[in-house]
This record gives C-alpha cells, sequence and structure tokens, in this order.
C-alpha cells in the first residue's frame, strides 16, 4: 500500500539517503515495547470514551497484539519513524476502517514523548537495582577488610594509613548519591504527557487520567504544550547519568594503578582481564581501562544532547529526535560500566600483606608523630609540623635522640624535658595505633568503621524496599493493562485478520 502519511499532502518521495538521515527507526528499537503498551492505553481509552466502537477497539488490540508478537523486525523499516510503521502494519492488518481509528486524538509528538518516558522509568528501575548490587558488593567488600591496612594517598602520594574498608566506603557513599540522584530524577520521568496531542491538546473528548492510570505513571505532564516541548527530564537523567559514570572511571582508575607490579595491592579475575598478542606474560585490566574510557562517551552524550535542545522554540521540533539516542546511550553505557564494576569487585583478590607492608612506606604516620609533639609536650602544631618536616627530611630511623637533636636547634629545647617518651614516639610511629586513634565519625577506626557498615546495611534495606515498591507499582500497572487487552481480545483471533 502507498505510505499512509505522505500520500495526502506529499508527492514525491524521499530516496534512501533522505529516509537514512531523517528516520528514527534504527534508535526507535529502545520504545516499540511502549509504543504498542501507550496504543494498548489509548485505544481502550478512545472505546471507554466512545470515541471508537467496542468491537474496532477489540480488533485494533488483537492486531497489535499480534504486531508485538512478530517483534520489531517484521515492521517495514522504509517508515520515518516506529509510531507510523507500527500504525501502517496494523492497517494492513485489520483495515483501514478500523486500524485508521487508533490514532485519533492522538499526535505522534504526544506519543513520542509517553514512549520514552515510559522505557527510561523501567531503564531507570533496572539501573537503580544494578547500582544498588554494586553497592552491597562494596559494602560486603568492605565489611571483610575492616582490619586491612594500606596507605591513603593524597595526590596519588603516600599520606596516612587507612584501612581498605575506609576507601570502599568512600566509593559506596558516593554511588550512594547517584542512587538518590536517580530516585529524584525518577519522580519527574515518571509523568504522562499523553492526550496534549501535537501540542494545544484535542477536541475529541478523550481522559488523560485513565491512560495516565492504565500506563501508571504518577501524574500528568498537565499543559499540553509542555508535555510534547520539554526533554529536560532527558538532560536531568543523562547528567545523572554523566555523575555517576565518572564516579566509576575514578574506582576504574585505582582498579588500574591497584593491578599494576608497582602497587599490586589487587588482582582482577582472569575473565576481566585481556593478554597481549606478543607479549604472552601479559595480563592486561582492560574491562577496567574500557569502563575508563566509556565515562567519555556518557559525558559526551550529556553535551550532545544539551546541545541538540539549545534555543529550540516551542513547541515539538524535529531536532528532538536527535537528542533522544543520545540518552539512550548514554544508559546502556552506564547499566554495562555499573554492571561490570560490580563483577570486578566481587571476583577481586586483595593482596592484603602488600597493602599492609605499604601502608608504612613514605612516612605515613608523620601526621600522627606530630600530633603527639602537641600532646605530650604542649608546643603549637606549626612548630610540630616544623619538627616533623626536617626528621622526614634528614633521618631514616626517628627515635627520642633524632627528635631532641632536631628540636633542639628549632626550638632551643629538647622534647623529652618536656614529657615526650620512646613508647610515646614507638606508638605514634605504628599504623594501626594510627587507624585506632582515628575513631571520629566517619574516620578508619576499626570500631567506628564496624559501626559505619551496620548503619549502612540498615540504609541498604531501605534502598532495596523502596526501589522494590517502585518497580512493583511499575509492573501492577503493566500487568493490569495487558489483562485488560485480554479480556477486549478474548473473541478475537490473531490469523483470522491477516
Ligand atoms: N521520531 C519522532 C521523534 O523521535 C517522533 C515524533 C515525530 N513527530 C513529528 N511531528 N514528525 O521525535
Amino acid at each position: 500500500m502507498s505510505n499512509i502519511l505522505r500520500r495526502g499532502r506529499l508527492v514525491s518521495t524521499p530516496d534512501e539517503d533522505i529516509m537514512k538521515f531523517t528516520s528514527s527507526m534504527r534508535s526507535d528499537k529502545w520504545i516499540f515495547d511502549a509504543d504498542i503498551m501507550v496504543d494498548f492505553a489509548h485505544t481502550i481509552m478512545l472505546k471507554e470514551q466512545r470515541i471508537i466502537k467496542e468491537e474496532d477497539c477489540s480488533s485494533i488490540l488483537r492486531g497489535l497484539l499480534c504486531i508485538r508478537e512478530e517483534g520489531i523486525e517484521q515492521l517495514d523499516h522504509t517508515y520515518e519513524d516506529i509510531h507510523i510503521s507500527l500504525e501502517s502494519r496494523l492497517i494492513d492488518m485489520v483495515g483501514e476502517d478500523v486500524g485508521g481509528r487508533m490514532h485519533s486524538g492522538r499526535s505522534r509528538n504526544d506519543e513520542v514523548a509517553t514512549c520514552i518516558r515510559l522505557t527510561l522509568r523501567e531503564e531507570l528501575l533496572a539501573l537503580m537495582e544494578e547500582l544498588h548490587a554494586l553497592r552491597n558488593t562494596l559494602c560486603s567488600l568492605a565489611a571483610e577488610n575492616l582490619k586491612t591496612i594500606m596507605p591513603g594517598f593524597t595526590h596519588l602520594q603516600h599520606a596516612q594509613p587507612t584501612t581498605l574498608a575506609h576507601h570502599l566506603i568512600a566509593h559506596m557513599d558516593a554511588l550512594g548519591r547517584d542512587i538518590d540522584r536517580l530516585r529524584s530524577a525518577y519522580s519527574r520521568v515518571n509523568l504522562c504527557p499523553l492526550g496534549a496531542a501535537a501540542f494545544a491538546s484535542t477536541g475529541f473528548n478523550i481522559d488523560r487520567e485513565r491512560t495516565r492510570q492504565l500506563l501508571g505513571f504518577e501524574g500528568l505532564v498537565e499543559n499540553s504544550m509542555d508535555a510534547v516541548s520539554s526533554r529536560d527530564f532527558l538532560i536531568e537523567c543523562t547528567a545523572v547519568l554523566a555523575n555517576l559514570a565518572i564516579n566509576l572511571s575514578r574506582m576504574a582508575e585505582e582498579l588500574v594503578i591497584w593491578s599494576t607490579s608497582e602497587f599490586a595491592f589487587i588482582e582482577l579475575d582472569d575473565r576481566y582481564a585481556s593478554t597481549s598478542s606478543i607479549m604472552p606474560q601479559k595480563k592486561n585490566p582492560d574491562t577496567a581501562e574500557l569502563l575508563r574510557g566509556k565515562s567519555g562517551v556518557v559525558a559526551g552524550s550529556l553535551m550532545a544532547l544539551i546541545t541538540t535542545c539549545k534555543a529550540l522554540p516551542l513547541s515539538y521540533n524535529r531536532d528532538l529526535q536527535e537528542a533522544t539516542p543520545n540518552m539512550w546511550r548514554a544508559m546502556e553505557t552506564a547499566r554495562s560500566s555499573v554492571r561490570m564494576m560490580e563483577g570486578m569487585i566481587s571476583t577481586i583478590k586483595v593482596n592484603k600483606e602488600t597493602m599492609a607492608s605499604k601502608s608504612v612506606m613514605g612516612f605515613t604516620t608523620a601526621t600522627e608523630l606530630a600530633d603527639t609533639l602537641v600532646r605530650a609536650t604542649g608546643i603549637p602544631f606549626r612548630t610540630a609540623h616544623q619538627i616533623v618536616g626536617v626528621l622526614a627530611r634528614e633521618n631514616e630511623d626517628i627515635h627520642l635522640q633524632q627528635i631532641d637533636a632536631v628540636a633542639d636547634k628549632v626550638l632551643g629545647t629538647k622534647l623529652s624535658s618536656k614529657g615526650l617518651t620512646e613508647e610515646m614516639i614507638y606508638e605514634a610511629l605504628d599504623p594501626i595505633s594510627n587507624i585506632r586513634k582515628r575513631k571520629v565519625i566517619g574516620g578508619p577506626a576499626f570500631k567506628e568503621m564496624e559501626q559505619a557498615i551496620i548503619r549502612r546495611k540498615r540504609a541498604m534495606k531501605q534502598e532495596d524496599k523502596e526501589i522494590r515498591a517502585l518497580r512493583n507499582a511499575s509492573e501492577v500497572s503493566l500487568k493490569a493493562l495487558i489483562e485488560l487487552v485480554e479480556q477486549y481480545t478474548k473473541h478475537v483471533k490473531c490469523d483470522q485478520q491477516m
């Protein structure tokens, strides 16, 4: 049959090159399932509002069920988008007198916005579940490594002793903020633009509340012009994804450097490694490197998306078609990155001895020594900082004698005369006692970290509950919609219509 969209107004047809340039069919694979659900809801509402007859409603729904079963591959890919291709297939199946009624009171503008929001809702849920799993894995590894001592870094230079648990919980908490942001974005994604039609709504007596409810959206994007024009929800989500990807890239970078012979803190499982085509001994952390690299794809997607939306006048503009795939690319990349990170962390081998032995390299206990001088002798911290700085520059071995010699030069007094003892120095230079002393809230002390992990495990249960509740609300509505469709189509056979 001739093109159902162009046959009226337009005469000449675009060639393949033009179609390739203008069509969104390739990225519309993301919204195929959603489009059918949106068609289901809209058709049922049309029937309930007596805009179409019950038997037409049943035939349309049956046709849609068949198209759903056939899958996107069976659709005509020479159409400019999934919506018109799907409608054309439906009309092929049930005839124009029936199928041609489905698009009453609707435009592709509100249709596509609804499809994107519905699909994105499911993607956000899946991502939150995956991210929750990664946070769980980090928390478990931290619990196993409460007493795994390691050097902490600033400027990538050995700084102070800490524990692997302390380090891992830092990443877990950063990813917790990513989940919070996803949850917040979700509430603005889960709103229904359907019924806005092209932008000015419609003169048909449609029921927007009903389609909203059938599709399980929490509310409406009320203003019909805003409903079809705005893509701020895409920008917001992609910005959240960019932040997440950057957080992951920082973890990935550590996995890469911690795997080097210089660090040798960890070993990745072989499944996440590659080898060299020439150097037979090589075990390279390629998955972590790719994760680091792919964060650039997510950040770049945000830039492309935001630039596409810039300065677009209201309401719908075709530019918007170019905006959406950036978000899908960012989503796919972020989700797989989260899964890879979870896999690497859950199979990681930690070299506890190496970490511990390097925890004092580079005089990491210098801060505690300076603090000890302050507490034992009452000298100002700045003076103690100078004394220990000189010691760090000049001495391998640090005992009372060396400290007294430097203090004598700097202060004109020996610190032993002010109460400093050899035992105090010994304790200050011990990494374990360093960590034990750092017991303020959020510090690495074993007892504090134990409590911190207990608090997080409790919070994780709540997080799990909340994600499950969202998942459940979405599933219940979509299941109810399918059941309704099945009721309407009970007596209509698929092949009767073909
Ligand atoms: N493929 C289009 C998009 O993604 C669907 C909406 C088309 N609307 C239109 N007026 N041409 O934005």
